[in-house]
Formats: C-alpha cells, sequence, structure tokens
C-alpha cells in the first residue's frame, strides 16, 4: 500500500482497463504510459490509475486526463510519449494527435460513435 504525497501533483491519467480495452491492449497502454513517466522523472506531476469500463467500449483503449476532463479514444502503446511530453509541456495532445473528444460539452470528434441514453 501507497500513501502518496500529492503536493506537486497536475495531472490525474485514468486508464481504461476493463474487459474491452483489456482485449485491445490496455495493458501495454498501461505499462507504455507508466514508463513514460517514470523515465520522464514526472511520477510527482502525473498520477495514473487503472479503472474499470467507462462506458465507451467502442473506442477502446480509452484514457481519461483530469483536471481538464479530456477523453481520448484509440489511444496506443506509441502515443505514450508524445501523451507524456504534451502534459509536461502544457500543451494540448488533442491538436497533436486526432484520437480524442472532449467533456464539458462531451463533444465528439468525427468517425467517434454516439452512443446510446442510459435507461
Ligand atoms: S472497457 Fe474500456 S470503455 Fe469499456
Amino acid at each position: 500500500m501507497a500513501t502518496w504525497n500529492f503536493d506537486q501533483l497536475k495531472h490525474h491519467i485514468l486508464i481504461c482497463n476493463g474487459s474491452t480495452c483489456m482485449r485491445n491492449g490496455a495493458e501495454e497502454v498501461t505499462q507504455s504510459i507508466r514508463g513514460e513517466i517514470s523515465r520522464k522523472k514526472l511520477d510527482n506531476m502525473i498520477h495514473t490509475s487503472r479503472t474499470r469500463c467507462n462506458g465507451r467500449c467502442q473506442d477502446k483503449c480509452v484514457i481519461v486526463q483530469y483536471p481538464e476532463g479530456i477523453w481520448y479514444k484509440q489511444f496506443q502503446p506509441n502515443d505514450s510519449s508524445a501523451f507524456v511530453d504534451a502534459l509536461y509541456e502544457g500543451v494540448s495532445f488533442d491538436q497533436k494527435v486526432s484520437h480524442y473528444y472532449k467533456d464539458s460539452k462531451f463533444q465528439r470528434t468525427n468517425n467517434t460513435k454516439k452512443g446510446v441514453f442510459k435507461k
């Protein structure tokens, strides 16, 4: 068990480890993001958590970036380096890679399935 000191924390990344994402590379995505954070010595700035299904299985692998509330879809392990660089530089990753949709109004990018309302 760990109790981290989050005084320097700037970003919390939720990495979907639900069953659909796990069948489509989420373990590799998780390891690649965490590896990039460690390699760049950004562990105190960027915290990651594995989650269960985030309800957007069609978009696997799903990553959510807080506090900005940006949801990324079709995230691949080879996106990790640029993603972590963008967090460090304070620039928007969604301008570097098109795999995203944004919260606040939950805007979907082209070719992102709308999905269904909960009952
Ligand atoms: S398993 Fe990742 S969104 Fe459902």
